[in-house]
C-alpha cells in the first residue's frame, strides 16, 4: 500500500441505500457485474488495501447483503444503519466500530465497482503528502447529471460538494463531480459527522456536507481528479448497470483475445470474470460463459451456447446448447440443441447429440447418445451407442434409480430403460423395447411383439380417402416388371 503503514487504515463500505432507482426486488449492490455482485467488486478492492478493519454499513435487505459480505470479504464488520438516512449517517455509525488507533478512514461506495486499489492508493498517498483533512476522488463528466458537484476556490482547494438536487443553476453547470470515494482523518470525521443535519432536498445526512464543514473549520480538503471516468462510475439505475456490464465485458473479451482466444462476434459474447480460457479456444457468436467455466485449448463453443460452471476439454465441440455444472472431456461433441444438467460427465470422444437432455450421467469414452433422448442417473459404458429416442425412466415417483449400460452395448431406437436396470457389456436391445429387467452381457433383448395386419381395412373403413385411393391404385396397377 502506498506510503503508509497498513495498521493505521480502516475502510468503510457504504451499502445501506435502498437503491430505489433500480426498481428491483434485488438490492442494488447485489446486482451482478461479470458474475460478481457490485459489492463483491468493492469488497475485493477494499481487501487489497490491507486495512486494519473493514466495516460494511447495511440496512436495505440487510440479511441478503450481509450474506454477500460474508461471501466476498474475509473479515468485515457489519454495521446496521438506523432510521436516519444518508451517507453521512452511515459513516457516523461505522466510525463507532473503528479502533481509535486508526489514523485514516477510506470510504467506498458499494455501487462504484470498477475502482481499483491502485487509484485508491494514489489518493491515500496524496492525502498524506498534502496533510489534508479529507481527500476525495473526482472526475470530469461530460454529463454530470445525478452526481454531486465539486466546488473549488480559485487556488483549487475544495470548499464544498453540492448534490444535484440541492444545486443552483450555476453549480449544475460544473462538470467536476464527486466519485463518492474518500480518505479522511479519523479524528476529523468523528468531530464533523455528529453535527450533520438533514436540512436538504432529500432529508438525509449527507456525507458530502462534511467536506464543507471541514473546509471551513478543521482542515484542508483536496480532490484528486481521476482521468478515466469509468473507474469511478456509479451504478444507480439499470441503464448505468448495463453500460458498465458492456464496458467491463469488452475489456474481458479483449483480454482473452490478447491471450489467444478467437472470438468471432465480441459484442454477442459474455464472459464472467471467473472464467478461464486456454489458447486457441474459439467462441462463436452468442456464447455466454458463467461462473467457474474452464475451457481447454482448441475447444470450439457456439454459436448460441450458455455454459455455467462447465469444464471443457481440449478440442471439444459444443453447438447451440445449454450446459450447467458438467464436465466435457477432450474431443467430445455436444449438440446442436443439447441440455447438459448438473452431474453430467462426457468422457473423451463421447457424443451427446441433437435434442438430448442429460443429468447426473456419465457417458463413457467414445460412447454416443446421438438423438432425441433423456439420459438421467445413468452410466453409459465406453463405446456404447444409445438408439434414437431413448429414455431412462429414472424416477418411480418417490426415488431416483440408476441405469447402467455396459461398454460397447448397442441399444435400439425408442427404448425405455426402467431403472434400476442394467444392460450388460456388448449386449443389444431391439427397437421399441422397454427394458425392465437386466440384460446379460452379449444378449439381445427383444420384446415379443407380433404385428397383426388386416387386409383391406382402409378401403372398407375409410372409403373415398386419398389413402384408400392410393391403396386401390397400388393393388390394380399392373406389374410392369
Ligand atoms: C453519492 C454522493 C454524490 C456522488 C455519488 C457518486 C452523497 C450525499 N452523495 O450520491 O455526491 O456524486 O455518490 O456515486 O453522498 N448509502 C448508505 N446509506 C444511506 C444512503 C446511501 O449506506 O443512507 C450507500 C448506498 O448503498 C450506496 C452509497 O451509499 O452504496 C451511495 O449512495 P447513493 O444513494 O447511491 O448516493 P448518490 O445519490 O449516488
Ligand atoms: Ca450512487
Amino acid at each position: 500500500m502506498v506510503g503508509m503503514s497498513p495498521s493505521s487504515l480502516a475502510v468503510v463500505v457504504l451499502a445501506a441505500g435502498a437503491g430505489t432507482r433500480m426498481k428491483s426486488a434485488t438490492p442494488k449492490v447485489l446486482h451482478p457485474l461479470a458474475g460478481i455482485p457490485l459489492i463483491g467488486h468493492v469488497l475485493s478492492t477494499a481487501e487489497a488495501l490491507n486495512p486494519q478493519q473493514t466495516v460494511v454499513v447495511v440496512r436495505h435487505e440487510a440479511e441478503q447483503v450481509s450474506e454477500a459480505v460474508d461471501t466476498w470479504a474475509d473479515n468485515a464488520h457489519i454495521v446496521h444503519q438506523d432510521d436516519i438516512p444518508g451517507t453521512g449517517r452511515a459513516v457516523e455509525l461505522a466510525l463507532e466500530k473503528i479502533p481509535s488507533d486508526v489514523d485514516n478512514v477510506v470510504i467506498l461506495s458499494a455501487d462504484v465497482p470498477l475502482l481499483d486499489s491502485e487509484t485508491i492508493g494514489a489518493m491515500i498517498g496524496f492525502h498524506q503528502e498534502a496533510e489534508a483533512g479529507v481527500t476525495l476522488l473526482s472526475t470530469i463528466h461530460e454529463d454530470p447529471t445525478g452526481y454531486g458537484r465539486i466546488i473549488r476556490r480559485d487556488d483549487g482547494i475544495v470548499t464544498a460538494i453540492v448534490e444535484e438536487v440541492d444545486a443552483d443553476e450555476q453549480q449544475r453547470a460544473i462538470h467536476e463531480v464527486n466519485a463518492g470515494v474518500y480518505v479522511a482523518r479519523r479524528d476529523i470525521l468523528a468531530h464533523a459527522l455528529p453535527s450533520l443535519t438533514t436540512a436538504n432536498a432529500q432529508g438525509e445526512k449527507y456525507l458530502t456536507d462534511v467536506v464543507g464543514q471541514v473546509a471551513t473549520q478543521s482542515g484542508v480538503v483536496h480532490a484528486v481528479v481521476v482521468e478515466d471516468s469509468w473507474l469511478v462510475e456509479g451504478v444507480n439505475d439499470r441503464i448505468q448497470l448495463q453500460r458498465m456490464q458492456r464496458r467491463l465485458n469488452t475489456m474481458i473479451v479483449r483480454g482473452w483475445q490478447r491471450d489467444g482466444v478467437s472470438i468471432k462476434a465480441p459484442e454477442s459474447v459474455w464472459i464472467d470474470l471467473s472464467v478461464q480460457l486456454d489458447q486457441d479456444v474459439t467462441l462463436l457468436p452468442g456464447v455466454t460463459l458463467e461462473g467457474s467455466c474452464h475451457i481447454d485449448n482448441g475447444a470450439t463453443i457456439g454459436p448460441d451456447c450458455t455454459l455455467s460452471h462447465a469444464r471443457v476439454g481440449a478440442g471439444a465441440r459444443i453447438q447451440r446448447s445449454v450446459v450447467d455444472s458438467a464436465v466435457i472431456a477432450a474431443g467430445a461433441t455436444v449438440g446442436p440443441f443439447a441440455y447438459l444438467r448438473p452431474g453430467t460427465v462426457i468422457n473423451e470422444g463421447g457424443k451427446v447429440g441433437a435434442f438430448v437432455e442429460t443429468k447426473n450421467a456419465t457417458i463413457g469414452r467414445g460412447a454416443k447418445v446421438p438423438h432425441l433422448s433423456y439420459i438421467g442417473d445413468a452410466d453409459i459404458g465406453e463405446g456404447a451407442n444409445i438408439g434414437a429416442g431413448s429414455i431412462t425412466a429414472n424416477y418411480d415417483g418417490v426415488n431416483k434409480h440408476r441405469t447402467v449400460i455396459g461398454p460397447h452395448a448397442k441399444t435400439g431406437s425408442d427404448n425405455v430403460f426402467v431403472a434400476p436396470v442394467e444392460v450388460g457389456a456388448g449386449a443389444y436391445t431391439a427397437a421399441g423395447t422397454t427394458i425392465r429387467r437386466n440384460v446379460p452381457a452379449g444378449a439381445l433383448a427383444v420384446a415379443p411383439v407380433s404385428v397383426r395386419t388386416i387386409d383391406g381395412w382402409v378401403g372398407t373403413n375409410r372409403p373415398g380417402t386419398a389413402a384408400a385411393e392410393a391403396a386401390e391404385n397400388s393393388r390394380t396397377t399392373p406389374d410392369t416388371h
